[in-house]
């Protein structure tokens, strides 16, 4: 039955003059689409068509990707491998895609990403990692992802995200971060500071919502307010938690510093102390708005008087009343009303 399928596909695509379509695949030759969803596949099917534009690969058990395997499909805009058993991706698996536009990596198993995948791909523009169990990203991709405009990593372990990534992702318009562990420490400052930019100018974002520490789990990273944060200790952690003219000056004293200072566990933690300077000047500029709006009231007030008592002097001058009474009119209106039972 499949083998009758198979052969009267293989019949129409020798017919249309179309290239080969790979044995568990349906390929749509005059859209370039190759359809290859949920067939069990444990590894890309070989004989892809050469212009091939869409490949789905969705909903099978492909577990690796070997280098260059997908130099055959060169044109390939969209690409799905959402669904599948992928941990790793070998820095040279993209290589030769130039044309991709549409990634889908949803619903794997993946850790990372590879730093250098925005040179395999230039002109990529949505890439949807979402799903996986991603617990650290590169600090760069090696070079600006000039077109993504859309970069998802919801479902994920994310702890903290480098502005750094973001920043080269210039044309970035929707940033998907929900599901994670974020931790809502000073060094999650950068993002906090990269998403008011963004948000600012138009981008959308799905939220940053922190895991911890305790104090702000389940808050938005975006409405903790910036006076809680300290800024994150230097290389040298003792020395930055004095003046600075002191932080700049010297070597490291104990070199066992060296160590703590990428992410020192207590001095890093958000402090909730100044909150009472937040306070006083929200009070302060309550008092003062207030002090104005009575100033600028008064004026009013005196202008209202002045004006109503130059009218008045002014209608006196001329001898009468300024408006007359519509009496006339009033007991006109009545009459139209006002009938006597026939
Ligand atoms: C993932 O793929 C499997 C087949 O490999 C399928 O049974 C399952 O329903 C798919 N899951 C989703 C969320 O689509
Ligand atoms: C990729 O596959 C998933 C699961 O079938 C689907 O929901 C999604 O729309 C597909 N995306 C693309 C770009 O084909
Ligand atoms: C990728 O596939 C998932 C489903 O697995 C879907 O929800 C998501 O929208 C897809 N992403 C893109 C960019 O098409
Ligand atoms: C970005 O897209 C534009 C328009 O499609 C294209 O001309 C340009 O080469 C792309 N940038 C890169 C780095 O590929």
């Amino acid at each position: 039955m499949k083998g009758e399928r198979l052969l009267l596909l293989s019949g129409i695509f020798l017919l249309q003059g179309v290239h080969s379509c790979p044995e568990k695949c349906v390929c749509h030759p005059s859209s370039n689409f190759v359809d290859c969803r949920h067939r069990g596949l444990t590894e890309i099917p070989p004989d892809l068509p050469p212009q091939t534009l869409t490949l789905l690969l969705q909903d099978n058990q492909i577990r690796q990707l070997p280098a260059h395997v997908f130099r055959s499909v060169p044109r390939l805009v969209t690409l799905n491998l959402s669904n599948n058993s992928l941990s790793h991706l070998a820095p040279e698996v993209f290589h030769g895609l130039r044309h991709l536009q549409v990634l889908n990596l949803t619903h794997n198993s993946l850790l990372s990403l590879e730093s250098r995948l925005s040179h395999s791909l230039p002109q990529l523009r949505e890439l949807d990692l979402s799903s996986n169990t991603i617990s650290h990203l590169p600090t760069s991709l090696g070079k600006p992802w000039e077109n993504l405009t859309m970069f998802a990593v919801r479902g994920n372990q994310l702890q903290h995200l480098d502005r750094r990534l973001l920043e080269s992702m210039p044309s970035m318009r929707l940033l998907l971060l929900k599901d994670n562990l974020w931790k809502c420490n000073c060094h999650l400052l950068g993002l906090k500071l990269w998403l008011e930019k963004f948000i600012y100018a138009g981008g959308i974002t799905d939220g940053v919502i922190c895991g911890s520490p305790d104090i702000w789990k389940g808050k938005d990273l975006l409405r903790i307010p910036h006076e809680l944060y300290q800024p994150c200790p230097l290389s040298v952690p003792h020395l930055a938690v004095q003046q600075h003219g002191v932080a700049h000056e010297e070597v490291p004293k104990s070199p066992e510093n060296h160590n703590s200072g990428e992410r020192d566990p207590v001095s890093c933690e958000v402090k909730p102390k100044p909150r009472p300077t937040n306070l006083r000047h929200a009070v302060a500029t309550v008092v003062i708005t207030g002090v104005v709006c009575g100033i600028v009231c008064l004026m009013m007030l005196a202008a209202a008087i002045y004006g109503c008592t130059y009218a008045a002097i002014t209608a006196q001058g001329h001898g009468g009343p300024l408006v007359q009474t519509s009496d006339s009119g009033k007991t006109g209106g009545k009459e139209v009303f006002d009938h006597s039972p026939a």
